[in-house]
């Protein structure tokens, strides 16, 4: 039996509803699988995204506010009636737009999918999800805390630690804030540099952990803080090079399902990680109305936490959502209403695949503004939007991560094949994508 969490009121408001006037933040490829998904629901009345891409013009209407610009998110839902208002990046979140929405007499009707600022901690800050599993008995990297006030003993105890060893800045650093050395000297070297204040604030504190070696996956939980639903898991390509090599980005690819994340394994991260961290948001008392994004390892079978990350995954959505046949809307507002363990969530069985395609010279230095030909020659997959803008009928680049292509297939080999083929027909200078991703699993 659940018990209720008196922080996470049901919103008896949207029962009475119909049709629903929603209002999606965020940008990139992920807000623009979501905004597709969204689009497919009755429930779904209008959809406005702030600010959107081109992508997501096609879902709705793109509105220029800014994410982490809350009085003017507040006049845009009074002024378009707003119902329900999904969070994408974690920015906002982390800034406590939940509770700026929760907190205010005119919003408080308004159902915010995303944790409260509380809740974000888990993703914003490192130390913080850190103490939370060991607290819970989650299985995380063994580690330690440091700041400027400890660095000698920081420094003396990365000196006596086995190598490869880990330096977490513990704020957020724009996925930049990990580093893995090979050598304890180079160690001592960045966690000085992290503490100097390489990353400005995030590297107020540092989180030095073991090196976990095995194979990552991300599992995704929707959470009203006291049930939750699991949704298809997935595994994302973060190297730019192809065989997991070169400088870390955003990400270059998923696939979805993972096949060694199978009913044994999936059974562990249940047991062992998803109920003791919803355990955890509750008797802590956190109010948590959102996804939990569980980036997890594999250590010879046995899983591990690599991170929490309080929004879901990008290019991870692109085959997750693909891949949940439930009406997206319709979870959000169980949710909302404290009936999760009341849905069950169904899954296509066909497998899904998504290849990132980056401007030349990303994660470094790229230009934006160059034309995109081709999309039209693409058959059979679905051209998720992330830096791209629309000027005048002509699409153009404006970001490092330009797209994903997402197809189906009857296995990941299907999948991935009809996504390489799709990927080749579109051409913009400076074009690069991998073409190995997924094939460790096939
Ligand atoms: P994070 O931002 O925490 O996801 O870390 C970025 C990446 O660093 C992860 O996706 C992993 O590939 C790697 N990483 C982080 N922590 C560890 C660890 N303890 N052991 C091995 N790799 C790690
Ligand atoms: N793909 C990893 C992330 O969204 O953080």
């Amino acid at each position: 039996m659940l018990l209720k969490n008196c922080s996470n009121p049901p919103f008896p408001y949207l029962y009475r509803k119909k049709r629903m006037n929603l209002l999606l933040l965020g940008n990139g490829g992920r807000e623009h699988a979501i905004a597709w998904k969204i689009r497919q629901s009755p429930l779904c009345s209008r959809l406005l995204i702030a600010p959107g891409n081109s992508g997501t013009a096609a879902c709705g209407e793109n509105v220029p506010v800014k994410p982490t610009d809350f009085e003017a998110l507040k006049q845009l839902a009074l002024r378009e009636n707003i119902d329900m208002v999904i969070v994408g990046p974690e920015d906002p979140l982390v800034q406590g737009v939940w509770d700026f929405f929760r907190h205010d007499e005119q919003l408080q009707h308004i159902l915010v999918v995303g944790p409260s600022q509380e809740g974000a901690r888990l993703e914003g800050s490192k130390a913080f999800a850190k103490v939370f599993m060991q607290e819970f008995g989650i299985p995380t990297a063994a580690y330690r805390e440091f700041d400027a006030g400890s660095l000698d003993e920081g420094l003396a105890y990365i000196a006596a630690h086995a190598t490869p060893i880990v330096l977490k800045a513990d704020g957020l650093a724009a996925g930049k804030g990990v580093v893995i050395c090979t050598d304890a000297e180079e160690a001592q070297q960045e966690f000085r540099a992290m503490l100097g204040g390489k990353f400005g604030a995030a590297g107020a504190r540092v989180v030095v952990e073991a090196f976990l070696s095995g194979i990552e996956f991300s599992v995704f939980a929707l959470t009203d803080g006291q049930s939750y639903a699991m949704l298809p898991e997935a595994k994302d390509y973060k190297r730019i090079g192809e065989g997991d090599t070169g400088l870390n980005t955003g990400g270059m690819g998923a696939v979805s399902p993972v096949p060694f994340a199978d009913a044994t394994m999936m059974e562990k991260v249940k047991i062992r990680i998803i109920e003791p961290t919803i355990r955890g948001i509750r008797e802590r008392g956190m109010a948590y109305q959102g996804f939990v994004f569980f980036g997890l390892i594999s250590v010879a079978g046995e899983p591990y936490v690599i991170e929490y990350n309080c929004r879901l995954g990008d290019p991870e959505t692109e085959v997750v959502l693909p891949r949940l046949e439930n009406d997206l809307v319709e979870l959000f507002l169980a949710m909302g209403q404290g009936k999760l363990q009341e849905t069950s969530i169904r899954t296509d069985v066909r497998a899904a695949s998504t290849v990132v395609l980056v401007s030349g010279g990303y994660p470094e230095a790229y230009d934006k503004g160059i034309p995109i030909y081709g999309l039209e020659k693409v058959e059979g997959s679905i051209v998720f939007h992330a830096g791209i803008k629309d000027q005048n009928g002509q699409l153009l680049s404006d970001g490092g991560r330009v797209m994903a292509v997402t197809s189906y297939g009857a296995d990941l080999q299907e999948a991935l094949s009809r996504s390489n083929t799709n990927a080749e027909r579109i051409q913009f200078e400076g074009k690069y994508f991998r073409r190995d991703i997924g094939l460790d699993l096939v």
